[in-house]
């Protein structure tokens, strides 16, 4: 059974929003990825904790109708919108699994990558989601991660709103298991699990100027994780509301801007 609650931002409607958005300001990235990575047509490849979107359309180009692609998601309704994406999108070569990676049933060492963007981040054990992922990998295979390290969620000018619920945020990510900066742990891990040429790239943190579609995306994190925060006093609702009024006012003060946080592109062969 689908361990939703291991997700640390949840699943609302804002936050599917917020997915499939990702998905279309990361395109170019994702892409620039899989070129180096040198996806053939006919490859076998399954994009770990895909959510609404992911990268199916951008696998599916590349593996062609001789190759297929698997969605792989935990949350049965960003799984459904997944299927509705694909239904919509006619990405007849894609496959979506709703199921845990950690336990899926998905048949070892058979896919020729193994990808995931920014699910590492976001749950208590990004170990194990590793380790699934180099299991699904064939001997030879490429794993790749894409994730996020948040230490460069910045704006300017300073403002206390934003300092202090973006504290609270990287606080209670903490709380609920997960690590705000696992990012920088890839590379080393990969080399530890004796992966071959492994490769990094750092995505360059987004400028999110006043007409950017991600610029209220903390505000989103803070929708997300506000009950949370409530009930573990880490503050209270009244002050959060006045804290997130502040804050909106401040993103929408054309001269404030914000800096997200730091993408890092991390792929390697599994050892044959
Ligand atoms: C931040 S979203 C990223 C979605 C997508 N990869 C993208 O880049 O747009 C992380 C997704 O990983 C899923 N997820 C988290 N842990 C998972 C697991 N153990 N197995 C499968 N999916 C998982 C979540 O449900 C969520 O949809």
């Amino acid at each position: 059974m689908p361990d939703e609650s291991r997700y640390v931002l949840g699943t609302n409607p804002a936050e599917q929003q917020r997915l499939r958005e990702q998905s279309l300001v990361w395109a170019q990235e994702s892409s620039w990825l899989l070129d180096q990575i040198g996806v053939q047509p006919g490859w076998r490849a399954i994009d770990v904790g895909c959510g609404p979107r992911g990268i199916l359309d951008l696998l599916s180009a590349r593996v062609g109708p001789t190759g297929s692609v698997v969605g792989l998601e935990q949350n049965p309704e960003h799984a459904r919108l997944a299927v509705e994406f694909c239904r919509q999108s006619r990405l007849e070569n894609v496959t979506i699994i709703t199921a845990d990676v950690t336990s899926a049933e998905a048949a070892s060492e058979s896919f020729d990558l193994v990808h995931e963007r920014a699910v590492l981040v976001n749950v208590p054990d990004p170990r194990a989601i590793l380790k699934a992922m180099i299991r699904l990998a064939k001997p030879g295979a490429v794993v790749a991660c894409d994730d996020i390290d948040q230490s460069t969620r910045i704006t300017e000018p300073s403002n206390p709103a934003w300092d202090l619920l973006n504290g609270l945020i990287l606080e209670q990510w903490r709380r609920s298991g997960a690590d705000p900066f696992f990012a920088r742990r890839l590379w080393g891990l990969m080399r530890q699990a004796e992966f071959e040429d492994v490769r990094v790239r750092l995505r360059a943190p987004e400028f999110w100027d006043i007409d950017h579609p991600r610029r209220f995306q903390i505000l989103t994190f803070v929708d997300n994780l506000q009950e949370a925060m409530v009930a573990g006093g880490l503050i209270t609702h009244q002050e959060l509301v006045r804290q997130k009024s502040a804050l909106q006012r401040h993103l929408e003060d054309p001269d404030a801007i914000a800096i997200s946080g730091l993408g890092y592109q991390v792929w390697a062969r599994k050892p044959t």
